[in-house]
């Protein structure tokens, strides 16, 4: 079926022409970055019928906390209920469709719509609606709910009436990987949002690839190895040294994880489902044990039970919307919020256990340097990125080797939009 979406002006886009149009080995065409149309074909097409990662259950700790989430028009809140069941629920009044909690996280009682003051409780039943006439059934007026699943901590919703039936299957293989981390076991530390100036896609894209990596992110690759992504017979010459000291890190880092019975060989599922899914325990450079600038942890108390800190970084990535890096010392995780055709929020909460102190055992600013300045040079990629897409010069050039994840996530977005399309 083609279908034709408005796009801005006068111009019409015909999506099904555009995704058809796409060069195999190149990235998307201007308007799947730039076009308002296109914007919300994602939003109702892709974005709304995959497992989106939006917070981890330490945000939500006792009954009542409860956050918000956007993308696009979309807003959805996710609630800790008085029995401790996280749920979620659109974020729209059952009266006359006001947007009930306007704050990004706090904690209620219930879930008062500030409008009529009609009221839920936080399993989002209604237990109030005042001056209704007899007969008036609270029981069919509860809040809509969200599909909701928790792995190992992380929460993820999917706004369509029937989710993708794959996310156990990858929750089965994820699982085993974090567990280690108890993620129930840890607090927030620190949460950042970045406003980016570029599409969700190009924010996306960005992350599967290190390509950038060695020019651009000089607080990052004082432990991660610049040679991400390249295969073995093309990491060029002068990667070379960092590759046999990665080499050597990646077999004692075999070793801790036999040694431990925890899973560390990559798992790759980037296109052909659609809770499409990577994940791997790899080795850090310097101390090898976190994300500073030495390499050495930044919070003194382990994450869980873990006996030590050289256990390199687990990393995951789940489309459509998210990456993780598990560390034994702490964990941060990012959630790619899409606001508009060529901005996006993007979301960086650092964990730590539970117990840990802050200005004793671990320091903020020192916990969250790298991945604060990563992320600021990252987004200024990407609004570089956005800008050269919206010129009427662009032409996709072609994807290194090493960008070959970019690669899957493009061509698993331009099937998503196909099945989009089908419906
Ligand atoms: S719209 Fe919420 S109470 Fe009226
Ligand atoms: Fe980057």
């Amino acid at each position: 079926m083609t279908t034709t979406v408005p796009a801005t002006g006068a111009d019409r886009l015909d999506l099904a022409a555009l995704v058809a149009a796409r060069e195999p080995g190149r990235p998307l065409a201007s308007p799947f970055y730039t076009s308002p149309a296109v914007f919300d074909a994602d939003v109702a097409g892709v974005l709304a019928h995959t497992w989106l990662f939006v917070a981890t259950e330490a945000e939500l700790r006792e009954p009542g906390d409860f956050l918000t989430v956007e993308v696009g028009s979309w807003s959805v809140i996710v609630v800790r209920d008085d029995d401790e069941v996280v749920r979620a629920f659109h974020n729209v009044c059952r009266h006359r469709g006001a947007r009930i909690l306007d704050e990004r996280a706090g904690s209620v009682g219930n879930i008062v719509c500030g409008y009529h003051r009609w009221t839920y409780a936080s399993d989002g039943s209604l237990l109030h609606a005042g001056d209704q006439p007899a007969g008036f059934d609270k029981s069919c007026f509860g809040l809509r709910s969200v599909h909701l699943r928790v792995v190992a901590g992380l929460v993820f919703v999917c706004l369509a009436p029937e989710p993708p039936t794959d996310f156990d299957e990858v929750a089965a293989v994820v699982a085993p990987y974090l567990l280690p981390h108890q993620l129930h076991r840890t607090k927030v530390a620190a949460q950042v949002d970045l406003v980016e100036e570029a599409n969700w896609k190009l924010v996306m894209e960005n992350n599967r690839e290190c390509y950038h990596c060695e020019g651009g992110h000089p607080e990052l690759i004082c432990t991660f190895f610049p040679t991400y992504g390249y295969a073995e017979d093309a990491i060029p010459a002068r990667l070379r040294p960092a590759h046999e000291r990665y080499l050597r890190a990646e077999a004692e880092l075999e070793r801790a994880c036999e040694e431990r019975g925890m899973p560390y060989r990559a798992v790759e599922d980037l296109q052909d489902r659609v809770s499409a899914f990577r994940v791997q325990r790899e080795a850090l450079d310097g101390a090898g044990e976190s994300y500073t600038l030495d390499g050495r942890s930044a919070s003194r108390r382990l994450l869980g039970d873990l006996d030590s800190p050289r256990l390199g970084r687990l990393s995951l990535h789940t489309q459509p919307n998210a990456w993780f890096h598990f560390l034994a010392d702490h964990a941060v995780t990012f959630s790619v919020l899409p606001i508009s055709a060529d901005r996006t929020l993007v979301r960086t909460t650092w964990l730590v256990h539970e117990d840990a102190e802050e200005g004793v055992d671990y320091d903020v600013e020192h916990l969250t340097h790298v991945w604060r300045e990563t992320n600021e040079q990252d987004s200024a990629f990407c609004a570089r990125a956005q800008q050269g897409v919206s010129s009427p010069a662009y032409l996709p050039g072609p994807y290194a080797a090493s960008e070959y994840q970019v690669d899957a996530f493009t061509s698993w977005y331009l099937d998503r939009t196909k099945e989009h399309l089908a419906r």
